[in-house]
């Protein structure tokens, strides 16, 4: 498997709207696969294909605490209910490491997608895996946690984010 490179922060490809998967190929299972380990590999929740530069509508997650891993592929996934009650969850991103913020969301989705096998699917989700689905569902739509938050503390993070892309690449 390869290991993929995330996007940072500011970066104009996280900002758009990703297409829909129309064939399962081999390309495609290659790159959910890669996904996975990737996500594993930054010990991170959930992952979106426009992460890694890919503008496909592709996510795997993993938010399991049991310590056995049990990696889902959501491909096309789309919210088809959301719970009135809201839940509340400190959030962060692999594309925004270091920052943390407390994000309000439904507590609970309906979530219709394709597997990686090209079987239609529905699956409810709630707790710390609802929040993550939404969170990836997002992604797809160009939309980041951080747009939750009010102008300033958005505009502080950005800032910061962009010093730590310099100062990575100076490394
Ligand atoms: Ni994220």
């Amino acid at each position: 498997m390869t290991e993929l490179s995330i996007l940072l922060h500011p970066d104009p490809r996280l900002k758009k709207i990703s297409i829909q998967v129309t064939n399962i190929d081999e390309r495609i299972k290659k790159l959910c696969l890669d996904m996975i380990d990737t996500m594993y590999n930054h010990s991170g929740v959930g992952l979106a294909a426009p992460q890694v530069g890919v503008l496909k509508r592709v996510v795997v997650m993993d938010c399991s605490d049991d310590g056995e891993k049990s990696p889902v592929t959501l491909i096309n996934p789309e919210i088809v209910w959301s719970s009135e009650e809201v839940s509340k969850f400190e959030e962060g991103c692999l594309s925004i490491p270091h920052i943390r913020e407390e994000i309000k969301r439904p507590s609970s989705v309906q979530v219709k997608f394709t597997d990686i096998c090209g079987i239609s699917k529905e699956s409810y989700f709630k707790g710390l895996w609802a929040t993550c689905i939404q969170h990836e569902i997002d992604h797809l739509n160009g939309k980041l946690f951080i747009d939750y938050l009010g102008p300033i503390k958005r505009s502080f993070i950005t800032k910061k984010m962009k010093k730590y892309k310099k100062e990575i690449i100076k490394k």
